[in-house]
């Protein structure tokens, strides 16, 4: 029987709602740097790929898998008692590398569902010269194969997830990413596992008082414009996602023009708003 677990939530509409639009969200510097000492003794002494042994260890799973505020998102965005990883994927380098290829992880499934989340842990100093991830913000509602995508390079928009030591990123599984190119002579570590969802959506997080689906931007007003997908396809996938958490995808639809779910600006009432998306 697989492990689960569960706690406390923390995070709001806003948060999910990031995770929704950007398809990660980043902790950094949360694991305290005893454990990350810990965890990088652990990875001296081991070469392979796959030290799954290390989930049986307390100070780990305590520090790290279950860390309180890591968690508490896992929970809101896998559901009550979701399932604790049990495989782990060592992607230690030995630095300078060209950056990797981009590509989603095998496996990956495309749509709204958050059945499983993809979960790197950097138990050192992770800059730029290091390689960090690369990910593509909103890349997750965007459906291509690892085989084509490879081919890119540079892309516009893509974020390097500068770590320092204790950091922790959730990311949707099947998100675009690739390690980046390092510059800096020595060994990089990152941790990769996954949580699963057992149960059924629905919210079970925190409300925030100022959030209304009816009335919200959808689409993060900190991308570049243009970004590299349709005119609101974003804020559509976005909110189909987000409903889908809910436990509400049923509720969703778009009539589609200028309609819900792009906001408007100064509108009482937005065309397109579907009955019954409130909490
Ligand atoms: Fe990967």
């Amino acid at each position: 029987m697989q492990p689960t677990y569960d706690c406390e939530p923390t995070l709001d509409d806003f948060g999910v709602l990031k995770f929704c639009q950007n398809g990660f969200l980043s902790f950094p510097g949360v694991v305290p740097d005893e454990i990350n000492q810990r965890a990088l003794k652990f990875m001296e002494d081991w070469e392979g790929a796959e030290p799954s042994h290390i989930l049986h260890e307390d100070w780990f799973v305590e520090n790290v898998i279950c860390h309180p505020e890591v968690a508490g998102a896992v929970r809101c965005l896998l559901g009550r008692d979701f399932g604790l990883p049990i495989l782990m994927s060592s992607h230690k380098v030995h630095c300078p590398q060209p950056a990797q290829e981009w590509h989603r992880d095998g496996g990956s499934k495309w749509g709204p569902p958050v059945n499983y989340l993809q979960v790197f842990y950097y138990p050192q100093d992770t800059p730029a010269e290091m390689g960090p991830t690369e990910l593509l913000p909103g890349s997750h509602h965007l459906f291509s194969l690892s085989t084509f995508m490879g081919h890119y390079g540079s892309i516009r928009g893509a974020q390097l997830a500068e770590s320092p030591a204790g950091s922790i990123l959730i990311t949707a599984y099947n998100i675009w990413h690739r390690r980046g190119k390092s510059t800096a002579a020595a060994v990089r570590n990152n941790l990769k596992y996954n949580y699963w969802r057992r149960t059924a959506p629905e919210k079970t997080w925190t409300s925030h008082p100022d959030f209304d689906p009816e009335k919200i931007e959808w689409r993060d007003e900190d991308w570049e414009v243009p970004t590299f997908r349709q005119q609101f396809r974003d804020s559509y996938d976005a909110a189909e996602q987000f409903m889908w958490l809910s436990g509400k995808h049923d509720k969703f639809g778009t009539i589609g023009g200028q309609g819900w779910p792009v906001p408007g600006n100064n509108l009482e009432r937005q065309y397109g708003i579907p009955d019954g998306i409130k909490h």
